[in-house]
């Protein structure tokens, strides 16, 4: 069986990806400080920020593919940690892809829609990214280097990821743990993006490891919309109060770093090449359908 190596085992986007593999690969995967429970994973740690570690990884474990997802993805703390988000996002990022391509592994990375200014929106991959934020420049760094190492390694794009996750929350869980306790929120009118399920996500990254062609491919929900409209549509579909969310402009919430105003993405690539690309209602849907709002408990952490 070969051997699959998920950088970032332990965050929403891995920790899918890994238990699905499971099935098909020896899946080695890592956390930073508290080792995950996934069926048929092994969990290994690994700060990403320690280049050698992260090397010695991959030359230890032989993958056939490293999946890549972890990342200092917190937009405003990027701005300030400026050193340490370009080591974990683009320095690291490099060393472990020519490590792989090293010993003839396929490395993926996944980025983000932060790459683009987001003056525009529907972004195709021949884009020219022109990111406003640090965050989004590390990201981009991070693609440069993924793609130096081998045109045949893989550089994914998703918007706005979100699903169930015991483990730290994410935007929709944010939204629906608060309404349930009838407490508002103020969410955003003028960011734009594409809303990823996770679950989706992770699928579309074992099928595009499948494909020869290596290169940029967005993998993002079918619709455009504004974290508002987007939380309208979680409230709606739990059953829960729609009004609970409160609209607000983003310059209202003083926020450190700029944000891209529009960054939705469109996945037309990767629909040519029969990923799936689902809507809103039917990632929203899906959510619905795997488990209850009431079994979740959340967590205190949110996205670092
Ligand atoms: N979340 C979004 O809306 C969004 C949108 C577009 C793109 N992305 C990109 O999608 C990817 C996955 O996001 P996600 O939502 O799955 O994030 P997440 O749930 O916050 O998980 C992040 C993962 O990265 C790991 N990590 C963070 N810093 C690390 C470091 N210094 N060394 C080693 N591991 C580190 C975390 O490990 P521990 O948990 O063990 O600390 C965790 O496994 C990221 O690359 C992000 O840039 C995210």
């Amino acid at each position: 069986m070969e051997t699959l190596l998920v950088v970032g085992g332990s965050g929403l986007v891995g920790a899918k990806v890994a238990g699905l593999a499971s099935k098909a690969f020896h899946v080695v995967a890592t956390y930073r400080e508290t080792k995950p429970k996934v069926a048929g994973v092994d969990f290994v740690p690994l700060h990403k920020e320690r280049v050698e570690d992260a090397m010695a990884l991959v030359r230890k474990t032989k993958p056939a593919s490293v999946v890549d997802t972890a990342a200092m993805h917190n937009v405003d703390r990027c701005e300030d940690e400026r050193e340490l988000a370009w080591q974990v996002n683009a320095g690291s990022t490099g060393a472990i892809a020519r490590a792989a391509t090293d010993i003839g592994a396929r490395y993926l990375f996944v980025s983000t829609d932060f790459v683009f200014d987001g003056q525009r929106g529907q972004y195709r991959e021949e884009d020219v990214a022109r990111p406003v934020n640090y965050y989004g420049e590390t990201k981009l760094a991070g693609e440069h280097a993924a793609l130096a190492a081998s045109a045949n390694n893989l550089v994914v794009r998703p918007s706005v990821i979100y699903g169930w996750d015991d483990t730290r929350l994410n935007f929709a869980t944010w939204v629906l743990t608060n309404a349930r306790e009838g407490k508002s929120i103020n969410v955003v009118t003028d960011w734009i993006g594409s809303p990823t399920l996770a679950d989706g996500l992770a699928a579309s990254i074992l099928r595009l490891l499948e494909l020869p062609d290596g290169g940029v491919y967005h993998l993002a929900g079918a619709e455009a919309m504004s974290r508002h409209e987007f939380a309208v549509r979680l409230l709606k579909a739990f059953g829960l109060d729609p009004s609970l969310a409160k609209p607000v402009r983003s310059a209202d919430l003083n926020m450190k770093a700029a944000r891209p105003p529009n960054s939705s993405l469109t996945s037309a690539k990767a629909k040519r090449h029969r990923i799936a690309v689902v809507s809103a209602d039917e990632g929203v849907a899906a959510m619905k359908g795997q488990r209850s709002l009431d079994s979740f408990v959340p967590p205190a952490r949110f996205k670092s």
